[in-house]
């Protein structure tokens, strides 16, 4: 009786114990990866995972999938502190002859070393048609064991399936894919059972030290060249191009009108501090598009360091072909110049409000890349309201001009006086924008760094 009871029980725990991965609620209470490449969930993806915090406390996992060679066989995903494999620890969910669990590993260099910690608890295992199941338990903070990852932060996230060696996982013959830095301490809830969903890092590293990594240099080094080209040297080289077109009519200098040799000049300067601040944020994130991808969930690609990312290269993108737009067209006695002129104006103009937009996103959201994020988010919001005046009363001027010289009433001494009084708006704009920039550049060079 009693040996029945317990058979009864038994095998309702262990059809208890099945689970599949449900992926409804990715990016909702809980973050979720894929691989391969552009899979679909529920359809062909070979690995699901999926991260929640719970209670502040433990980080609950989901690992799933399909190794080759389910009998002996497993799942696993990396936590890595570079985008490569060596050093990483590991979670995994092994199937042997029957029997499935998670296991919990390091990865000195290409070799698997097994921990036997409490650390990870296996809430779940299941083996079903070939396609494993884990749901792992992983206590967070310190684990006092350098070999063990506290996942309360940013790694990359690396997956591999393949066969088993002895019961070990081979480094061999396997399928590996490398994720994007991911923020495994997102999505859940904190200690007082309130659903978290932090602020996205940036894939900054949010922990807080004393000193500054490379990394974290490279991208000190990114954000204050991103300001001072994009707010200093390009919008003041746009406001030459727009509005002192007539300024100095009887100066050249290299054969060309002055005008046309500070737009130059300065989108020029611009233009190459952008393209030195791109190349370090690429190297910053070890040549890894941090921007929307087809493998990263919808809550990764939604993330606000993604769509930084997106217009942070498509306002580049658009500047870099400029000046080589600006070659390319047709003289100016040309009936297309126009034309030109237009595409040129609508473009320039277009990648600035998108730059514009990306600092914005980068000071409400990185709190981690400013010493005082709300000081950071005030000057930008100042910044924007110079610019933004720059441009209307400058345009306010332009119209007037246009209907004066159309009635032909103006005079050469007013004349004088206006573009006076224009330069004196852009040398306004210039000290305004030149201290509310270096006043934003301090903050992000006084960031807190990411090494204790
Ligand atoms: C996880 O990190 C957050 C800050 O990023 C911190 O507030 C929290 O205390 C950490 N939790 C544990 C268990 O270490």
């Amino acid at each position: 009786m009693i040996l029945r009871l317990l058979t009864g029980f038994l095998f309702i725990q262990t059809s208890l114990a099945q689970g599949t991965f449900d992926p409804s609620t990715c990016g909702q209470t809980k973050g979720c990866l894929f691989a391969p490449t552009g899979c679909v969930p529920s359809q062909d993806c070979r690995i699901s995972f999926s991260y929640q915090v719970q209670n502040g406390q433990t980080l609950q996992m989901e690992i799933s999938g399909q190794p080759p060679n389910p009998q002996a066989g497993f799942v696993a995903v990396g936590f890595s502190k570079d985008n490569s494999m060596g050093d990483d620890s590991v979670s995994a969910c092994v199937s042997n002859n029957g029997q499935t669990t998670g296991l919990l590993a390091y990865t000195p260099a290409k070799s698997i070393t097994v921990k036997n910690s409490p650390v990870q608890t296996t809430i779940q295992a299941s083996a079903t048609n070939g396609n494993l199941y884990c749901v792992l338990r992983r206590q967070l903070g310190n684990t006092g064991d350098a070999q063990i990852f506290d996942l309360n932060g940013t790694y990359y996230v690396l997956m591999a399936d393949g066969p088993l060696d002895n019961g070990i996982p081979t480094y061999h013959s396997n399928n590996r894919w490398v994720l994007p830095r991911t923020d495994i301490g997102r999505y859940g809830t904190n200690a007082f059972g309130q659903t978290i969903q932090r602020d996205d890092p940036g894939s900054q590293g949010a922990t807080s030290g004393t000193q500054h990594s490379t990394n974290d240099k490279l991208k000190i080094a990114h954000g204050i060249l991103m300001v001072l080209a994009w707010s200093v040297f390009i919008f003041t080289g746009i406001l030459f191009a727009r509005h002192f077109r007539g300024h100095w009519p009887n100066t050249t200098m290299l054969g060309v009108k002055m005008w046309f040799n500070f737009h130059r000049t300065i989108n020029m300067i611009g233009v190459g501090m952008t393209i030195a601040a791109f190349v370090l944020i690429f190297v910053a994130n070890g040549w890894q598009w941090s921007g929307p991808k087809a493998n990263a969930s919808t809550a990764e690609n939604q993330a606000w360091s993604s769509i930084h990312s997106i217009l942070g290269l498509l306002a580049c993108v658009i500047a870099w072909a400029q000046p080589l737009n600006a070659v390319f067209r047709c003289n100016p006695e040309s009936k297309a110049r126009p034309i030109f002129n237009m595409i040129h104006r609508f473009f320039g103009f277009s990648a600035w409000l998108m730059a514009a937009a990306a600092t914005m996103i980068a000071v409400v959201h990185f709190n981690g890349m400013f010493s005082n994020r709300d000081a950071a988010l005030g000057l930008y919001i100042a910044y924007i309201a110079v610019a933004g005046l720059t441009l209307i009363v400058l345009e306010l001027i332009f119209i007037r001009n246009f209907f004066v010289s159309r009635r032909g009433v103006g005079n050469e001494i007013e004349m004088v006086r206006i573009q006076r009084l224009q330069l004196a708006i852009l040398l306004l704009y210039i000290v305004c924008a030149v201290g509310l920039a270096v006043a934003i550049c301090v903050l992000i060079g006084l960031k807190p760094g990411d090494l204790a």
